[in-house]
């Protein structure tokens, strides 16, 4: 009896791993097959392209336009703080690099929905300065609990303008 559940739990563990390595190996393949290379590829995300780590945070564009570029990844958001100016439109532009996760700015009703293969726009605008947290509002996993990023909103003369490559991020807290 004891030896039938050994075996019971052993193919259960066997089950899981397969189940695990089963994203990388098919859901991806499948994923980038039927279009999902129209975004950026999750793989290599970090690597090349928009989302390189050079280019995330706050970028400054023409008449003072600001757009931040991030990753959600497990288990957090890549930068992990960032920081804008109060007052004016924001646009996110946001990718993951691996499952489905959920950026909720906390005491706003904003939200994003960050997919691999896709990246997600959306723009609001911050009337006043202040803190914010950015749970993760999707299960993503283990640590999605400990998910969490931070906006910083700082009043708009408090936001030196941007070089046109320079990119704006804050201390983690
Ligand atoms: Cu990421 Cu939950």
């Amino acid at each position: 009896m004891k030896k039938k559940i050994g075996f019971v739990v052993a193919m259960a563990l066997v089950g899981l791993a397969l189940l695990s390595t089963r994203y990388y190996l098919v859901d991806l393949p499948v994923w980038h097959f039927f279009g999902g290379s129209n975004g950026p590829d999750p793989v290599t995300l970090h690597l090349r392209g928009e989302f390189v780590e050079s280019n995330l945070g706050a970028a400054e564009g023409p008449a003072g336009s600001v757009t931040v570029r991030m990753i959600a990844q497990q288990f957090v958001f890549v930068p992990q703080c960032i920081v804008i100016p109060a007052g004016v439109p924001i646009t996110f532009r946001i990718t993951s690099a691996d499952t489905v996760h959920k950026l909720s700015f906390m005491g706003t009703n904003y939200g994003l929905e960050a997919a691999p293969g896709v990246v997600t726009e959306a723009t609001f605008t911050f009337a006043k300065a202040g803190e914010f947290k950015i749970p993760c509002q999707e299960f993503c996993g283990a640590g999605h609990y400990a998910m969490r990023g931070h906006l910083d909103v700082v009043p708009r003369h408090q936001f030196a303008s941007l070089l046109p490559g320079e990119r704006r991020t804050c201390e983690p807290r």
